[in-house]
């Protein structure tokens, strides 16, 4: 959430800043702002909404400083304005915050006390006044951070920009991610590597309770306790990655389309192809003697989980909880040594997630971190990695990240079941050959986007639609009303198919789309009672499924998207596609930005 940049350059930095702000608007876009020093004086603008309107304003006022932050901000503390947008300033500085101080109450009320007169609603100006105080104090600004950020707690990342120095930026981390950059004769701060992706790839991450001082000439850091440290310069591949959208009209469909590619990359990680086995997968405890299976997650994260679940119990009978993370980490469950928790996160910065993680790990569980991002927080803490190599997501709706996060656990399922000797050899291969061939029949999916976007029209006039689903596809279900909620606004539901009788069938009318995925398993014919259900209510079915579904239905369906003949294990990964297209063409015909939906943010660093 909020997304922070900070330049030391030999030019005039603003464009720079613009730019590394653009590849961080995922993280938040309700306002935007950037602070330099004209001929050392602090200068600031700032703007309501998207970076569009920043842009806007930097055209008409052009700043030519040579050192400048950045902020494109998700509003926690006070509405997306330009009194709340940051850099937040004191006299002496100005500050750029991703994050929650959660103490900024009792710290307010005594700088308030103390004289001085807040400008704005939000948590971050108590990190301003606080360094202002000790800078008054006669403090140098390290002294002044250094004291400062003694005073603060919650989850954080911040830069400050002093009046008069010329040659210095200051940074900290706690709980939220920060990057130094290093470039030539410039040196940079940054959310996360891809945004300084256009300037270097010489990157070094701060650690937790790290703080940072920048110049030109190099940057020094500082862990908890002040001492001197060294953080190590790691080649970041993010430069390569380029968050681009091609042809497409947004990242989300270009995102959705890489699928077949990206999933297929991801499998290759853990399956070797020529020989159909899984590659050797190092666990962080015996698979012999797991007890149980915690896993936790948060958003779309959290239903590949759920159908993880599934995959995990069927193949290597262990049982599995299952968790969000907002939940699990305050909940206090009983864990044990012979748990292993597995996190499912797409940025790997989610604070909830990462705080559960703590929370297994401090209670002697191993946790397996299955990651988008490598150099991620949560990828670092995992006891070890499983990496999805889905490429840099900038829509802020999951889409490729889901379906190579349901690639991995599949995976790791399967060799859970091989290593407890609950699946034999020729077992696995069968299974391994059902899910190399789900790329393939993703892209066939894909194809079928003209129909999808006819069916999109009738979404758009509905006020709420309800997705059906059993076995591994009812979390799709979820998924698909999910995805539905956050593009197009329109309010839907995922029900366990069986569930329809009590409570949702007393919603369904002619006016209430039904979604039904009915890939072809065991289950198949109790999910056909349910469409009947449904039809002889008057409800409006869109069914996803083979053929012979529809032949079985034998009902007059308002929609209907044949799907390819795929096994029973791994449908959910195939169909994911089209529950994906119909929310982002719904949004589009609609209107709807689809890949900036109002109020959501990609990246949740706080609670
Ligand atoms: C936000 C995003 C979702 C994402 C969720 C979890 O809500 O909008 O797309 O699924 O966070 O994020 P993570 O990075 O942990 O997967």
């Amino acid at each position: 959430m909020c997304g922070i940049v900070g330049i030391l350059g030999a030019k005039p930095v603003a464009p720079d800043v613009l730019k590394a702000l653009k590849r961080l608007e995922y993280r938040g876009y309700d306002s935007a702002g950037i602070a330099t020093l004209e001929k050392g004086r602090l200068t600031r603008l700032r703007a309501e909404g998207k970076l569009k309107n920043l842009e806007a304003k930097l055209e008409a006022t052009p700043l030519s400083g040579t050192i400048g932050i950045g902020h494109t901000r998700w509003a926690t503390h006070g509405k997306p304005s330009e009194t709340n947008a940051h850099p937040h300033a004191s006299p002496r500085l100005a500050v750029v915050h991703n994050g929650i101080i959660e103490n900024f109450r009792a710290l307010r009320e005594e700088l308030i006390a103390r004289g001085h007169q807040f400008a704005t609603e939000t948590d971050t100006e108590v990190a301003a006044f606080l360094v202002d105080d000790e800078l008054a104090a006669g403090k140098s600004p390290v002294e002044a951070v250094g004291a400062a950020l003694k005073r603060l707690r919650g989850a954080f990342a911040l830069v400050y920009l002093f009046e008069g120095e010329e040659n210095l930026l200051i940074g900290a981390r706690q709980g939220a991610p920060l990057a130094v950059g290093y470039g030539d004769g410039e040196m940079y701060l940054g959310s996360d590597a891809l945004a300084l992706a256009p300037f270097t790839e010489r990157i070094a991450y701060l650690e937790e309770g790290d703080w940072v001082v920048v110049t030109r000439e190099g940057a020094v850091f500082r862990d908890a306790e002040d001492r001197v440290v060294k953080r190590r310069i790691i080649h970041s591949a993010a430069g390569g990655l380029l968050a681009e959208k091609g042809n497409y009209r947004h990242f989300m469909a270009k995102e959705i389309h890489e699928q077949p590619e990206v999933v297929g990359h991801t499998l290759a990680h853990y399956i070797d192809l020529s020989a159909l086995r899984l590659r050797p997968f190092a666990w962080p405890v015996d698979p012999a003697g797991i007890s149980r299976v915690s896993i936790i997650a948060c958003g779309t994260a959290y239903m590949a989980g759920l159908i993880g679940k599934y995959w995990i119990e069927r193949f290597a009978r262990l049982p599995v909880e299952i968790d969000v993370a907002s939940e699990y980490r305050y909940r206090e469950p009983p864990v044990e040594a012979r748990d292993l928790a597995i996190v499912i996160s797409q940025s790997g910065e989610t604070a909830d997630t990462l705080a559960s993680l703590r929370y297994a790990q401090a209670q002697g569980a191993k946790a397996i971190g299955i990651v988008n991002v490598p150099s991620s927080s949560i990828a670092r803490l995992a006891d070890a990695a499983a990496p999805t190599l889905a490429g840099p997501e900038i829509g802020v709706a999951s889409t490729k990240a889901f379906t190579c996060q349901l690639a991995a656990i599949a995976c790791l399922a399967i060799g859970l079941a091989r290593a407890r000797g609950a699946m034999s050899e020729s077992e696995e291969r069968a299974l391994l050959g059902e899910l190399v061939a789900a790329p393939g029949l993703l892209a066939q999916t894909l194809k079928l986007e003209p129909q999808i976007e006819h069916i999109a029209h009738r979404l758009a006039r509905a006020r709420d639609v309800l997705y059906l689903g059993r076995g591994p596809a009812y979390p799709l279900a979820l998924e698909g009303a999910l995805k539905l909620k956050e593009l197009s606004y329109i309010h839907a539901e995922g029900y366990a198919a069986g569930e329809l009788k009590h409570g949702p069938i007393a919603l369904i009318d002619e006016d209430m789309p039904v979604v039904v995925i009915a890939p072809r398993d065991a289950l198949l014919e109790k999910t056909v009672s349910n469409m009947q259900e449904v039809a002889a209510r008057g409800g409006r079915i869109i069914l996803i499924g083979e053929a012979h579904a529809a032949e079985e239905a034998a009902l007059e369906l308002d929609g209907f998207l044949p799907m390819p003949e795929v096994g029973a294990n791994f449908a959910p990964i195939v169909y994911a596609a089209t529950v994906q297209m119909l929310a982002y063409h719904t949004a589009v015909i609609m209107g709807k930005d689809a890949d900036q939906p109002r109020n959501l943010a990609k990246s949740v660093t706080v609670e």
